[in-house]
């Protein structure tokens, strides 16, 4: 686990006046957006469970006063991808998936020269949204969000036993427009170290490794209806002054002032330390399966008391994995 190792570089100004506009330009050209879903791919093992079973489970323990269709209301934020490795999806993004500030960034954060930058996407955030504290799913050698559960993946990191296959990412999260609540919420010390609460203030940004420190979104404030009469397959309309918010038939649900949404672009980059590392990524010299995975925890689970006899059934090999490694800030 790297969590005492890692920070936040805070960049000040992602760009000029006319380049920040030209943000919200994209912004708004694309589009419809999109509820963010955890579609999973077949992992083979405990595939009944949710992808994030972990982010659930403590979700539902701190905010057990909701109902669950509220719950997933207020958390089924807007996501679209703008750009994936080379391949440009939003017009104009070009210079932020170039962003040289974000580069240097990355590599002070993990101290590694080779930095690919691997995708670029937006979020948006309603009033009325939040997104509960989480790591996100990091990657290893053979071992990713295609191939392995999403819970597992994060538990595998927290545990520290996969280090060396484990694939270093930054992640720079941007923000544009005038929205000033949800604040990005970081444990930039640790589970147990203090909350840091950053706020997001236009052509701001922060860049850190977001599969080591817990972070989520405070609740962004204003009008309400729009984000409570959001519904699974909602998609969103840009506008100029007002956007729509639409079923999955196409007919109008609520609209929304763009000017009180939450609007963040993430970019997010392999780091290497060399071209011999990145080769192993490429070649598949060094992969991971999930039978060694599996063995290896169980193997650590018996050396600290955790696990006697034989080994549960997955779904519950799943929950003792998550309540072992996989620990949430207080909050
Ligand atoms: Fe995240």
């Amino acid at each position: 686990m790297t969590t005492e190792a890692a920070t936040i570089v805070a960049i000040d100004r992602v760009f000029d006046e006319t380049g920040a506009a030209a943000m919200l330009a994209v912004r708004d050209a694309f589009g419809p957006y999109g509820m963010y879903s955890n579609e999973g791919h077949a992992t083979g093992y405990a595939d009944e469970l949710p992808q994030r079973i972990d982010a659930v489970r403590n979700h539902l323990r701190r905010r057990g006063d909701l109902s669950v269709r509220e719950a997933a209301a207020r958390t089924n934020y807007l996501r679209e991808t703008y750009a994936y490795g080379d391949t440009i999806a939003a017009p104009g993004i070009e210079p932020f998936l170039r962003h040289d500030g974000f580069v240097e960034a990355a590599q002070r954060i993990h101290g590694r020269p080779i930095v690919e930058p691997a995708i670029v996407f937006a979020n948006l955030y309603l009033p009325g949204q939040e997104l509960a504290v989480h790591t996100d799913v990091p990657e290893f050698r053979g071992a990713n969000r295609t191939t392995t559960s999403q819970w597992l993946l994060v538990a595998m990191h927290h545990s520290g036993l996969f280090e060396r296959w484990h694939m270093p990412i930054a992640t720079a999260i941007a923000f544009f427009g005038p929205g000033e609540s949800g604040a990005l919420i970081t444990y930039p010390n640790g589970r147990d170290g203090r909350r840091v609460d950053i706020e997001p203030t236009h052509n701001t940004a922060v860049v850190l490794d977001t599969d080591s420190v817990f972070h989520g979104v405070d609740l962004v404030s204003g009008n309400e209806d729009a984000a409570l009469a959001a519904r699974p397959g909602m998609k969103v309309r840009p506008g100029a002054d007002r956007w729509t918010l639409l079923d999955t038939e196409g007919d109008e649900l609520a609209v929304v002032d763009p000017n009180s949404m939450r609007f963040s672009v993430s970019w997010k980059a392999y780091c290497f330390a060399d071209g011999a590392e990145r080769d192993t990524w490429r070649s598949h010299a060094d992969d991971l399966r999930l039978e060694f995975i599996l063995d290896t925890i169980d193997a650590d689970l018996r050396a600290r008391g955790v696990l006697d006899g034989p080994r549960p059934a997955p779904n519950d090999f799943a929950i003792m994995i998550i309540d072992t490694y996989t620990r949430f800030p207080d909050e």
